[in-house]
């Protein structure tokens, strides 16, 4: 039964979109399992230049579905906004489905999410403001909407009246707010019910289907392994299960189909927001990298924190994912360079560690144990096979591969989806 993961194995925007409109080519559907529109997925191939928040990046593919899970949460407007951009630019997105069981993000949520960032001070986790933790927060806390509530105004009206309320209440009471109107809430998700449901389906049968009939389903990760809500470096992280136990989950598919788990790496260290990262470049080195690659959010336009590779971290990625492969991207960036250099280890409160913490504390206090490898000077920009590669590059390959514990499959050397090596066939 052939479904494939492909799961950001960093801090997010590893170019997972890019792989993954590069791998959808040979698979029926794509679908987004967790995260919502926080995550930004840039797609370059010779339709243009795409930047994917909540539409599957197989969308460039006629034919492929696209579909969105139960995981993840759904701005209405957002994803409309979306879909009617891609119109525009000629991409057909008739084969795009929405769970009946996705939760919707409200309007207090993306409220609650900039009031909640501003009281954290110099604690804030520097969100992307998209309502996310809200919204999750409401799932799990038993008080969220789903797109399916949207479709039948008599149950809905009772269950927004009863939340509105005490979101209200937080609103105005706790931080000061102004309170949102009950008749206004109540028309746009009466509204946001006729739009969205064309799209409205009972995805995991529609995913269980596919996989009966042998179709292949590509799972679509969003955010990246050391931002999920268990695994990554808490409290410095998003609000849902990027990894691969949240494909489960935000599908409904059972873990047996799942054949094959490629993580997605920079071939260096990126991080958006707050939190410790242990490999971080506060240097002329890191501001040459953010540059040179444009490091800038894709979501929210923010810089980039930047470091060097740490295996550490990426050990500890495949370990809870289970990676059957490791694709490496970006690493053209590192063209140039007269050493690159490897995080193999951290040092904190005199100790070696040689495992990445749970502690968010130790974790800040960790400072790299680095490796330098020669740099080359050929370039690795838009190489298409390993011969083109110089052999430098072929040994920090080599490395990174022997540190995480698991084969290159596919090495990415430019944004698109031309710009890449095949190492190892990940889908048959
Ligand atoms: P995602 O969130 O994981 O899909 O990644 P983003 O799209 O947010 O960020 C990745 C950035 O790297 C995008 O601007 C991509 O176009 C770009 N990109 C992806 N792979 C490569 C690569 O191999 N080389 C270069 N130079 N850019 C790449
Ligand atoms: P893609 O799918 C990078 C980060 C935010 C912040 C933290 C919590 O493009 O890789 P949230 O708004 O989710 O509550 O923010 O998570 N974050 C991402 N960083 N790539 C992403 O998605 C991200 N989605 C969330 O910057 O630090
Ligand atoms: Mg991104």
């Amino acid at each position: 039964m052939p479904a494939y993961a492909v799961i950001g194995g960093q801090w997010g925007d590893e170019g997972k979109g890019k792989i993954i409109d590069y791998l959808a080519e040979r698979v029926d559907a794509v679908v987004r399992y967790a995260g919502g529109n926080n995550a930004g997925h840039t797609v370059v191939n010779d339709s243009g230049t795409f930047q994917l928040h909540l539409v599957p990046s197989g969308i460039c593919w006629p034919g492929v579905f696209g579909i969105i899970g139960n995981g993840v949460v759904i701005s209405p407007d957002d994803l409309m906004d979306e879909l009617q951009q891609l119109d525009r630019r000629g991409i057909d997105t008739s084969n795009l489905f929405v769970s009946e069981r996705a939760h919707v993000i409200m309007p207090y949520h993306i409220i609650l999410d900039r009031l909640e960032e501003e009281a954290r001070g110099a604690a804030a986790i520097g969100t992307t403001g998209r309502g996310i933790g809200p919204a999750y927060l409401d799932k799990v806390g038993r008080a969220g909407i789903r797109v399916g509530d949207l479709l039948d105004g008599e149950s809905l009206i009772p269950m927004l009246e009863q939340t509105l309320e005490f979101k209200n209440a937080l609103i105005t009471k706790i931080y000061g707010g102004e309170p949102l109107s009950r008749d206004e809430m109540v028309s746009k998700c009466l509204e946001w019910g006729e739009m969205l449901r064309p799209f409205v389906r009972p995805t995991e049968e529609i995913v269980r289907d596919l996989l009966d009939q042998n179709k292949k389903v590509l799972l679509e990760g969003a955010q990246g392994t050391l931002l999920d809500i268990d695994h990554g470096s808490y409290p410095f992280v998003t609000s849902s299960s990027p990894t691969i136990g949240g494909a489960c989950t935000g599908l409904g598919i059972d873990p047996h189909a799942i054949a094959g788990v490629l993580g997605v790496f920079k071939a260096y260290s990126t991080r958006v927001g707050s939190g410790p990262m242990p490999s971080e470049l506060d240097d002329a080195t890191g501001e040459e990298i953010r540059e040179k690659a444009q490091e800038f959010g894709t979501t929210t336009g923010r810089a980039r924190r930047i470091g060097w590779f740490d295996a550490v971290a990426g050990k500890y990625s495949r370990l809870v994912n289970g990676f059957t492969g490791m694709v490496l991207t970006r690493l053209d960036i590192l063209d140039g360079f007269s050493s690159v250099k490897i995080c193999v280890g951290y040092r904190a409160d005199g100790k070696e560690i040689d495992r990445f913490p749970a502690n968010t504390g130790l974790l800040g206090r960790c400072e790299p144990i680095l490796e330098e490898h020669p740099g080359w000077d050929q370039p690795t920009a838009s190489a298409t096979s390993m011969s083109q590669l110089p052999e430098n590059a072929l040994k920090y390959i080599k490395r990174v591969e022997e540190l995480v514990g698991c084969p290159v499959q596919i090495v990415s050397t430019g944004p698109s989806r031309a710009e890449t090596v095949l190492v190892e066939q990940v889908i048959p």
